[in-house]
């Protein structure tokens, strides 16, 4: 991938000048879901796949862009006085969200940058690229403007830029994920304080494995900020009767005992999603370490059917991936990932039985959708690196 991307860089740009390589990664969300912007917990982990690019500092104030995986967008050329967000600008609508989030926090950039990337993140996946390109372009930033930034900045400019340049209003987990990831480490992330701890993941005999419904999903065009807006109004009420901060403050105990506030039964489900699915994520981190993989995965399945009739995010796609894996024996858990309303599942299952697990629910899949998914098995690793 490095060469593949200094080649590009190279046929395209033949004028740059010193040129350095990057890497950040994607992540996949092993459970936690929906829990990040309602001061819950998460449990993502940084893939070994992501977003590399190639890129030289210039000496005037031009922005030049270029991606091998949309190459039909061609070069897009714009400038350091022009960072705002537009339908033509594209997918360079993520690194220019990152330099007007850095000039926003007082870090001007004096020159411009030519920037070609080239990613193994299937597009629309919900493995997170943009997340991963949104902390590649702040890591090269620090590296090439020595800006004093930790990688806990880069994630929350990312956020930020994601937030307020391109509209959607995530949380911080996949931001989080990418900048702060752990080679076979997953990170318990506490949304509410940002305390963070690495765990270990130990998969003695079995592998995580990720299916593509192939459904191409844009958190923006989805109902992504709709059920954020929904959470923030049941908080509102339950906050003039109970002391919290957060949904996450909430106990399932302490969310059955005030339910009823929530009279719109809808919101009640949404509310009730986001209480028990920071406990189960808080359960399934005590049940790793405890070595107890078969409860780590019951509750990977619960958190799918939270997600699926509570939460209302996965679709016939992610339902029939997870409810046909659920099926395999050797599955140890499954379950949608990342945003819903298309994208991935992830599932954790045995070595012995991973070609039959891709063969019977590929198969399933395709009957019931009229066409294919796509199958990874997936490895942890790092955070972004110059390379
Ligand atoms: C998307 C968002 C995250 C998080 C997940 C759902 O990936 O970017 O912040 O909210 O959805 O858990």
């Amino acid at each position: 991938m490095k060469k593949a991307v200094i080649d590009a860089f190279n046929k395209v740009f033949p004028d740059g000048g010193d040129v350095k390589t990057y890497f950040a990664p994607g992540r996949v969300n092993l459970i936690g879901e929906h829990t990040d912007y309602n001061g819950g917990h998460v449990f993502p982990c940084a893939l070994t796949i992501g977003t590399y690019a190639a890129v030289s500092k210039r000496s005037d104030n031009k922005l030049r862009f270029y991606s091998v995986n949309i190459e039909s967008a061609g070069v897009i050329e714009t400038s350091l006085d022009e960072l705002k967000p537009s339908d033509e600008a594209g997918w360079t609508n993520y690194p220019k969200g990152v330099v007007w989030a850095f000039e926003k926090r007082g870090m001007k950039l004096d020159t411009g940058f030519d920037m070609v990337i080239d990613g193994n993140i299937p597009n629309g996946s919900g493995l997170s690229s943009s997340a991963s390109l949104e902390v590649l372009t702040g890591f090269i930033l620090r590296d090439l403007y020595g800006f004093d930034v930790s990688n806990q900045d880069i994630a929350l400019i990312g956020q930020y830029s994601e937030n307020n340049y391109n509209g959607c209003n995530c949380g911080i987990m996949d931001q989080f994920a990418s900048a702060m990831g752990k080679e076979n480490n997953a990170i318990f992330l506490d949304t509410a304080d940002l305390s963070y701890e690495y765990a270990p993941i130990v998969l003695k005999g079995a592998k995580i494995v990720i299916a593509n419904t192939n459904k191409k999903h844009k958190l923006t065009d989805s109902q992504y900020n709709a059920r954020r807006k929904m959470c923030e109004d049941a908080l509102a009420i339950l906050q003039k009767s109970v002391d919290i901060k957060g949904l996450g403050d909430l106990t399932p105990e302490e969310f059955e005992e005030h339910k009823a506030l929530l009279t719109d039964p809808d919101m009640q489900k949404k509310a009730k999603h986001a209480v028990y699915e920071n406990q189960r994520t808080i359960d399934a981190v005590k049940a790793l370490k405890a070595g107890d993989l078969d409860e780590f995965g019951k509750l990977m399945r619960a958190s799918h059917e939270s997600l699926r009739d509570d939460y209302d995010v996965t679709g016939i796609e992610l339902d029939t991936l997870a409810e046909e894996a659920w099926k395999i024996p050797g599955v140890i858990g499954s379950r949608m990932t990342g945003g819903g309303f298309g994208g991935c599942t992830v599932s954790i299952v045995k070595d012995e039985a991973v070609d039959n697990f891709i063969k019977t629910v590929g198969e399933n899949y395709l009957k019931k959708l009229g066409y294919e998914a796509t199958f990874y098995i997936v490895e942890i690793g790092g955070g972004p690196c110059a390379i």
